[in-house]
């Protein structure tokens, strides 16, 4: 085993290498923009490059006439798409509807070309004018339009309330009030967006890397008015989605359109700039927080305002509330949620959307509080861990957070930590020790498999779910490989095409869980199958033996003695070549309901705060910063996350999502932010140039520690999720190094040289 592929601990699977890994390393996987096509023709965007106003006038003749053009869509000869609600689409703003300008970098025409050079140069031809507004660009920017969830969505459960929190505050011995920020960030997958459009008669097929081709499915069959039975969205492999390619957008019609009066297929790759404004990203946040503890370390008041950033006519949030107000044993609690609606494009779901930017604000406070109370950070999170949510009174389902800290904190050597901040100097390096935790909700959705069993041993496993680089492909491979008692070189997967039964869309983290749970019931309805027929063989070594107590393995059936039978005669007696089941699994709360919505495309989320009890997984992070004494700069030289997260499938693609997400919560902290030029609402550094994430220099020791932990109430494959969970804690864990280093607080994301000094 290498450090890549941790040996397993109980309630895991094995460590095994991704099976699409080298088709991936060579150059073979095809993702959606590399599929052969005949003779397409090739889409480029113009968009937009004021934040708010109307087309004046579009002048194209210098465009028409660069040689290879075949055609120039724009609002004054497009006939709009049929309208979709907010949701079934991530932004409602529809390009080329009309000369209306929402936000910067919306799409105003699209240039059709014998090549995609035809295409970008005519593009570059184009010229627009505009009668210009002035565009509110976020937070205190004049016309700006803040609302209260509860009021934008008339639902006052939005916010969460328990007890007398002004009473608990006023009486408490200790209390902290501090304001915290994030700011915008753009997932910026390597894989750009891009849409192919191929119509064969009145059948289309959309080539596109998505988190859902279900919901792409749907999406543009009703946008185009047609049967979703005649729309087929392919979407085998993505590179890299982070929630930016979980929503339906605006762009898939219009290249769907392009492609029908042209008569021929087009191929659309946005570039990296555009994909900063026709997709989703993380708007910034802001946070007001207000803990109150008693002087030996019991929480007994927490309030929580947050305000997001979102577009004028969309009500997009993410609400974190709804975890952190779970977190801790508080005594009172009160939250309120704020939405800011700008003059910019909708935003949506980033990795970890809700958790990332409210426990941040939530982990920092906690260690500003354990510092006020003059405790160690994990005594002060010890003595207000909970098993009951005081929010609903539920109870969590399993809860390991303080095992996450004992495994994390030893293996870091928090013990030499010296409290005092500025105390562990090295030198010019002021040396920080700071950590925070990690949750995320445990999402399950319902999804449904077909699985084939040939009487050679061989398996196949279908379903419309998505490997974003993420390991699905692996991991239902292993999942239905230990059930079928086969290798896994014997089980084939095939996922990302609606023409295969719906799988969920891959956002939340819920993919392992849901998948893997409805291919446990395939796999089941398999086995008795076998059992049934190897029992009822005459002279069989198992006749006679009770079926209940077969097994699959190796590729055969064993009996309770230990006797076998082979697969070819179980075969033979049911008097098939292949055994295929169809199987459906939902969560209780969602039913038979939930698998109708699916095959809609919709993905009926449950889990988290939802049901009888609360479903999370727990991590504890550590990291090491060392603070330059006089430059300000900022390295990490070590960090130590402890996850949990129920049944772990493989803990080599586990460690992977983990440490990738941990790394993410590094640039979070230190790096990453989109700036928007105030004045005209738009975003300046949209490249990956000079939008900042680390590179390897910025990153040394990253360890991950799995804790085992066994969960039988979640679903039944008993997987948590671990995509999401890793980048939660992080940033707030070196925020709070920062200032064990320095003694400065930084409040506010990215932390910068500018914020030291
Ligand atoms: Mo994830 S941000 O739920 O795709």
């Amino acid at each position: 085993m290498s450090v890549a592929a941790p040996e397993p601990r109980e309630n895991m699977g094995a460590a095994a290498p991704r099976i699409d890994g080298r088709l991936k390393v060579t150059g073979q996987a095809r993702y959606p923009a590399d599929v052969k096509i005949d003779n397409p023709a090739y889409a480029f965007l113009v968009t937009s490059t004021i934040g708010k106003g109307r087309i004046r006038a579009l002048e194209v003749d210098r465009a028409k006439a660069v040689p290879g053009v075949i055609d120039i869509l724009s609002h004054e000869n497009f006939d709009p798409v049929e309208d979709l609600p907010f949701r079934q689409v991530g932004s409602t703003i529809r390009p080329l509807a009309s000369p209306d300008i929402r936000h910067d970098g919306q799409i105003i025409a699209v240039v059709l070309a014998e090549s995609f050079e035809a295409a970008r140069e005519a593009a570059y031809q184009i010229k627009a004018t505009y009668d210009e507004d002035e565009p509110a660009a976020g937070f205190d920017s004049p016309g700006v339009e803040i609302q209260s969830a509860a009021e934008a969505e008339d639902d006052e459960s939005v916010d969460l309330k328990t007890g007398d929190v002004d009473k608990a505050l006023a009486m408490a011995a200790v209390t902290i009030d501090a304001r915290y920020e994030t700011p915008t960030q753009h997932h910026n997958p390597i894989e750009l967006f891009s849409t192919t459009c191929v119509w064969q008669g009145d059948r289309l097929t959309v080539h596109e890397p998505s988190q859902f081709v279900y919901g792409v499915k749907h999406g543009i069959a009703k946008q185009l008015k047609m049967d979703p039975d005649k729309v087929r969205v392919v979407s085998h492999y993505v590179g890299g989605a982070f929630g930016s390619k979980g929503s339906f957008t605006q762009r898939t019609a219009l290249i769907a359109v392009a492609a029908r009066r042209l008569g021929r297929p087009v191929k659309l790759v946005a570039t990296r700039d555009q994909g900063f404004t026709i997709a989703t990203y993380r708007a910034e946040t802001r946070h007001h927080i207000r803990l109150g503890a008693r002087s030996d370390g019991k929480l007994v008041a927490y309030t929580h305002e947050g305000w997001e950033v979102t577009s004028r006519p969309d009500t997009y949030y993410v609400g974190g509330n709804d975890s952190t107000a779970r977190l801790y044993a508080y005594g009172a609690v009160r939250t309120k949620l704020n939405v800011v609606r700008a003059d910019r494009n909708t935003p949506g779901w980033m990795r970890s959307p809700a958790e990332f930017p409210y426990v941040y604000a939530l982990e920092c406070a906690m260690d500003e509080m354990a510092v006020a109370l003059g405790m160690d950070p994990i005594e002060f999170r010890r003595v207000n861990d909970t098993m009951i949510d005081s929010v609903s009174g539920k109870s969590y389902s399993s809860r390991s957070l303080m095992r996450c800290y004992d495994e994390a904190s030893l293996t870091f050597g928090w013990a030499k930590r010296r409290r005092e901040p500025g105390a562990m100097r090295d030198g010019d390096w002021l040396v920080g020790w700071g950590c925070a935790s990690a949750a995320y909700p445990t999402h399950i959705s319902p999804s449904t498999v077909r699985i084939h069993l040939s009487a050679e041993g061989k398996a196949r496993v279908e379903v419309a779910a998505h490997d974003l680089g993420t390991g699905t492909y692996t991991v239902v491979a292993q999942q239905a490989a230990e059930r079928l008692g086969l290798d896994l070189s014997a089980v084939t997967v095939l996922l990302g095409d609606t023409d295969l039964p719906p799988g969920p869309n891959a956002g939340g983290s819920n993919t392992t869980a849901s998948v893997c749970s409805v291919v446990i019931k395939a796999c089941e309805a398999i086995r008795a199958k076998l059992f049934r027929a190897a029992a009822g063989i005459n002279r069989s070594p198992l006749a006679g033996q009770p079926a209940s107590q077969f097994d699959l393995k190796d590729g055969r059936i064993i009996g309770a003695d230990g006797m076998a039978e082979t697969l070819e005669r179980a075969f033979g007696q049911l008097g098939t070549a292949t055994i295929e089941e169809y199987a459906e699994w939902a969560p209780p709360s969602a039913g038979a309901e939930g698998i109708k919505a699916l095959y809609e495309g919709t993905t009926k989320y449950s889990g988290g705060t939802e049901g009888d009890k609360l479903m999370y997984a727990f991590g504890a992070e550590f990291v090491e910063v060392r603070v330059h004494a006089r430059t300000g700069e900022i390295r990490v030289p070590r960090m130590v996350g402890a996850f949990a997260g129920g049944r772990v499938m493989n803990p080599r693609t586990a460690r992977s999502q983990l440490m990738g997400g941990m790394i993410w919560g590094l640039s979070s902290a230190l790096h990453e932010a989109t700036e928007i030029d105030r004045r005209a609402a738009r975003y300046v550094n949209d490249n990956i140039a000079e939008y900042m994430i680390p590179v390897n220099a910025d990153i040394a020791a990253v360890e991950v520690i799995l804790v085992p932990e066994i969960d039988r109430e979640i679903n039944p494959a008993g997987a948590k999720g671990l995509g999401e969970l890793g980048n939660v804690g992080t940033a707030a864990a070196i925020a709070n190094a920062v200032y064990h280093a320095t003694g400065k607080r930084v409040r506010k994301l990215p932390i910068r040289i500018e914020d030291i000094l």
